[in-house]
């Protein structure tokens, strides 16, 4: 390169290094923990910390790799869960209906560069299911609570054997999700149990 006009090379290398380093902006894990507490605002409805270091914990462990999350809001749990998949080499597709929200989302999982492990879909998650290709083997629920049932009747063909369908405020929003969670507890292909590392509560059900 340049054999020329060596004088040239170093500020041409130079140069591409740092075209290089600022388009891949690769956090590793610690750094992520600390950036992802900015992304929790008010009014985006983010889960507690505890709640996605649990969804992460969960992915990691059971070596979940596709991830469904119906719900984005500006990726706050997102972020953890895409952290989680690049442990194990996995995606997530993440369901978001608010236009500015999204936007939000979509910027910050581009600023942690964990857009490679993340597949955000604008639009209504109760049109978007029925398209999306399964199987999945983590599913988290994240939406207005009114429509869970509806989820989980679209999802459940989609989540493989040994895969895991969560859904967030069980406790916090008990009486809304009541009848929901009587029907997880009690469903023959579901083992069912509650994590309560936060007062909002997670239903953890893992399909026979
Ligand atoms: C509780 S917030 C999600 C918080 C997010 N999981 C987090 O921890 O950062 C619920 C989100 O679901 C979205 N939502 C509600 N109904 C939806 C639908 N039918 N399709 C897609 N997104 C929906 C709302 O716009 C809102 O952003």
């Amino acid at each position: 390169m340049n054999s020329r006009r060596p004088w040239l090379t170093l500020p041409l290398v130079a140069l591409a290094v740092v075209a290089l380093a600022a388009q891949s902006v690769h956090l590793d894990d610690a750094a992520i923990r600390v950036e992802v507490e900015k992304i929790r605002q008010p009014g985006m409805m983010n889960v507690p910390r505890a709640d996605g270091e649990f969804l992460h914990d969960l992915i990691v462990v059971r070596g979940y790799r596709r991830a469904l999350e119906i719900g984005t809001s500006n990726g706050y749990s997102a972020v953890w869960i895409a952290l989680a998949l690049r442990k194990t080499g996995g995606r997530l597709v993440t369901l978001e209906i608010d236009a500015r929200r999204a936007d939000l989302a979509a910027e910050n999982f581009k600023r942690l560069g964990l857009e490679p492990y993340v597949d955000l879909r604008r639009g209504d998650a109760l049109k978007l299911i029925p398209a999306l290709e399964g199987p999945f083997d983590f599913v988290f629920i994240d939406a207005w609570k009114e429509d869970y049932p509806k989820y989980f009747d679209l999802v459940f063909p989609k989540l493989g054997p040994g895969g895991a369908i969560l859904a967030h405020n069980v406790l916090s929003h008990a009486p809304e999700l009541k009848a929901f969670l009587e029907m997880l507890q009690t469903h023959p292909q579901l083992e069912t149990r509650i994590e309560r590392r936060s007062s909002a509560g997670i239903s953890v059900s893992i399909k026979k």
